[in-house]
């Protein structure tokens, strides 16, 4: 269980990115953050596992603080933290199974590290998680080589191999056409059904995130104004996230979006307050 409490953030130019944000992220849900450009989703997630130092508040998984470890105590925790990456953050001159194996090194000690020398359970697993990604028998690929699909699916498996309490995705599929987006998001929630972890993803597209997310939270202007369910992601609650601005629902074109009265209308959005 993911417990942020009141995070703040406030960068070096004075930018408050994050007002105080307090939320719960547990079981196996796969939960969608949405919101508009700069409205601080990629600062939440990366304040997650300190890749941004918070200037405020706290930041717990399994009650194991985050906030407040130092340096080689934060090393040994983020193993338990999957990112994965809009541009997927892969070592393009290294092979598939390389760039998957990546996400072991941690495990190591530093000799063994250093000469890449992974215990045969590792490479057993990665196995499993090329199968489980949809890239079995393209281990010796150069990532250069791949779709940009094929190298989230890298980028998946090397976060997966990490065996995490969470796994953390920002944007991962704005660089990808939206079939291939829907592939990959369809994957996030398998992994998250199968690996019994909770999936926190930022995405812009709204419609994808309705169709995948079993609840959402909507970011905006570093504040935490929207926590519901799909279902409960009413025009009005979008209108209060995007202020108003034009969101990007281009994902939804195509589907067919007839709604279920009993369903799709609730009375009262879980809107929060002030
Ligand atoms: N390294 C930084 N230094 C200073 N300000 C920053 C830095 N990174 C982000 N910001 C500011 O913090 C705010 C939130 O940015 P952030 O990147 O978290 O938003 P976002 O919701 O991820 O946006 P997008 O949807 O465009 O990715 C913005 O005002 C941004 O300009
Ligand atoms: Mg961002």
């Amino acid at each position: 269980m993911l417990e942020v409490e009141n995070l703040r953030k406030v960068y070096d130019t004075g930018d408050e990115a994050l007002t105080g944000v307090s939320v719960d992220i547990g079981g196996r849900e796969v939960v969608a953050m949405i919101g508009p450009s700069g409205a601080g989703k990629s600062t939440f997630v990366r304040c997650i596992n300190r890749l941004t130092e918070p200037t405020d508040g706290t930041v717990s998984l399994d009650s194991e603080e985050l906030t407040g470890l130092d340096d080689e105590e934060l090393r040994v925790e983020r193993r338990n933290i999957g990112m994965v990456f809009q541009e997927y953050n892969l070592v393009e001159r290294l092979t598939v199974m390389e760039n998957v194996m990546q996400g072991r090194l941690g495990y190591l000690s530093n000799w063994a590290a250093l000469r890449r020398n992974f215990p045969p359970e590792d490479i057993e697993r990665a196995y499993e998680l090329l199968d489980l990604v949809g890239l079995d028998g393209m281990e010796d690929k150069r990532v250069d080589e791949l779709s940009g699909g094929q190298r989230q699916r890298v980028g998946i498996a090397r976060a997966v191999i990490q065996e995490p309490k969470i796994l953390l995705a920002d944007e991962p599929t704005s660089s990808l056409d939206p079939e291939t987006s829907s592939v990959v998001m369809e994957l996030l929630t398998h992994i998250a059904d199968d690996r019994d972890v909770p999936v926190l993803i930022n995405i812009h597209e709204v419609g994808l995130a309705e169709r995948y997310a079993d609840r959402i939270l909507g970011l905006t202007a570093g504040e935490l104004v929207f926590d519901g369910t799909p279902t409960e992601l009413t025009d009005e609650a979008k209108d209060v996230i995007y202020r108003g601005e034009t969101f990007d629902d281009t994902s939804h074109s195509g589907v067919d979006e007839a709604p279920d009265q009993e369903t799709a209308v609730p009375e009262t959005a879980p809107l929060l307050e002030d």
